[in-house]
């Protein structure tokens, strides 16, 4: 639609390029958009005349945000594993549970095992829900099939979905989660199909933007995440890196002398990884509801922004460490638990979000020229949105110019 929202009760433009603090909050503001971008923004007041065909919508005590940019899932799987929470309450550690043939493992064995329509209409509802809390951007990644047919059903499945419903999809390749059993006592077998045959396949078929390496105890080792990424690179794939997680273990300043897009979770950070992401301009992506789920610390969120890192926020949606994908959750989790303002929080999942799938400056911002794809929350100001959490703020969905949830008024 070409429209304008006016009266809005407080706007967050989240420019690109600027600080983790700057959301560019303006009280009264409107805003016009013009073949699906966004045309203009400002105070209210200083709102011009516009085109009598234009819809008009009035924001009255509506505080309008960029669409969320949930920048890290793993969104597509078989089955669940409630058992395991359990486990977990019961005293159990994900790592005791992953060495007992669970864990990430057990979900390997459902997805393989489930039909792609299956598979396709679980992740499509999870959109319909994220979609619905105001997320207009997700990052999906594979890495619960570790053969190449189950890989490639799910990077398909995203592809479709991508194709088929309104969320932008940014998909990931992360045949590097784990080993997968078959390949137990030849893990150089497996590293060698990555990155001779499945890399080289995905890349071609457009099938990834991204590709991702687990690297933990359990996992992958620094250097043969060396070794993959550095094959991702040469492909054109962006890098990101599952680091420092449950050990500090090299994995952040791996992401930095790779050139990594992002490096992921990092409770265990060094400080010495801390300066290298800092050096390299690596987004550091953090996961509050996993650290919640597993009952462990938080990533330093202020070390990292004072080192000037850019902290984004997501939710890492999946079967295990973080079964629950209302990102506006992870939002408020990380004002309490990193001890993140509601401006940084913001930008961190929006702009900076964005900056993660490589998207800063198309969306996550409102700002002329960005694509326009926003939410608007039934809250007066965004520190009340974060502070009063319900799931169901939201109350209008615009994606590309075309209202997926429309306002009731309009
Ligand atoms: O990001 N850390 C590795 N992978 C996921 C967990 C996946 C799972 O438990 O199934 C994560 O937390
Ligand atoms: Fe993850």
């Amino acid at each position: 639609m070409n429209g304008v929202l006016f009266n809005i009760g407080q706007l967050a433009t989240c420019p690109p390029h600027s600080a983790q603090h700057a959301a560019g909050l303006i009280d009264n503001a409107a805003l016009v958009i013009e073949d699906r971008t966004v045309a203009w923004v400002g105070p209210a007041e200083e709102l011009r005349e516009y085109p009598p065909d234009f819809e008009r919508h009035d924001c009255a005590g509506q505080l309008l945000i960029p669409g969320l940019v949930d920048c890290h899932t793993h969104l597509c799987f078989g089955g669940w594993r409630g058992d395991e929470f359990a486990q977990r309450i019961a005293g159990a550690s994900y790592q005791d549970i992953a060495a007992a043939g669970g864990g990430i493992r057990s979900t390997v064995n459902a997805t393989r095992n489930a039909r792609p329509i299956e598979l396709a209409a679980k992740a499509r509802d999870a959109l319909k829900q994220m979609l619905a809390l105001g997320v207009t951007t997700v990052e999906c990644k594979s890495g619960y099939g570790l053969e190449r047919e189950a890989e490639l059903k799910q990077l398909q499945i995203y592809a479709d979905l991508d194709a088929s419903q309104a969320i932008s999809l940014v998909p990931t390749f992360l045949g590097a989660h784990i080993i997968p059993p078959e390949f137990e006592t030849r893990r150089e077998d497996y590293i060698s199909l990555l990155c001779d045959t499945l890399l080289p396949e995905i890349a071609a078929a457009e099938l990834a933007r991204f590709c991702d390496v687990f690297v933990e105890q359990g996992a992958y080792s620094v250097a043969e995440a060396r070794s993959i990424l550095g094959k991702a690179r040469e492909l054109g794939l962006g890098l990101k890196v599952h680091a420092d997680q449950l050990a500090s273990g090299g994995g952040a300043e791996l992401a930095a002398e790779m050139g990594a897009t992002s490096a992921e979770h990092l409770e265990y950070i060094s400080d010495a990884g801390i300066a290298a992401l800092a050096a390299a301009g690596t987004v550091a992506v953090s996961l509050p509801i996993a650290s919640l789920y597993l009952g462990d610390r938080s990533l330093p969120a202020r070390r990292l922004i004072e080192a000037g890192v850019a902290v984004a926020v997501a939710t890492d949606f999946n079967p295990g460490s973080a079964p629950s994908f209302p990102l506006p959750l992870a939002m408020t989790l990380a004002c309490i638990r990193q001890r993140m303002t509601p401006e940084e929080v913001l930008c961190g999942a929006t702009v900076i979000a964005a900056r993660a799938v490589g998207l800063e400056g198309k969306v996550g911002s409102l700002v002329k020229g960005c694509q326009a794809d926003l939410a608007l929350i039934d809250a007066p100001d965004l520190n009340h949105w974060l502070y009063h959490f319900r799931a169901n703020a939201c109350t209008a969905v615009m994606i590309a110019g075309q209202w997926e949830i429309s306002p009731s008024s309009v």
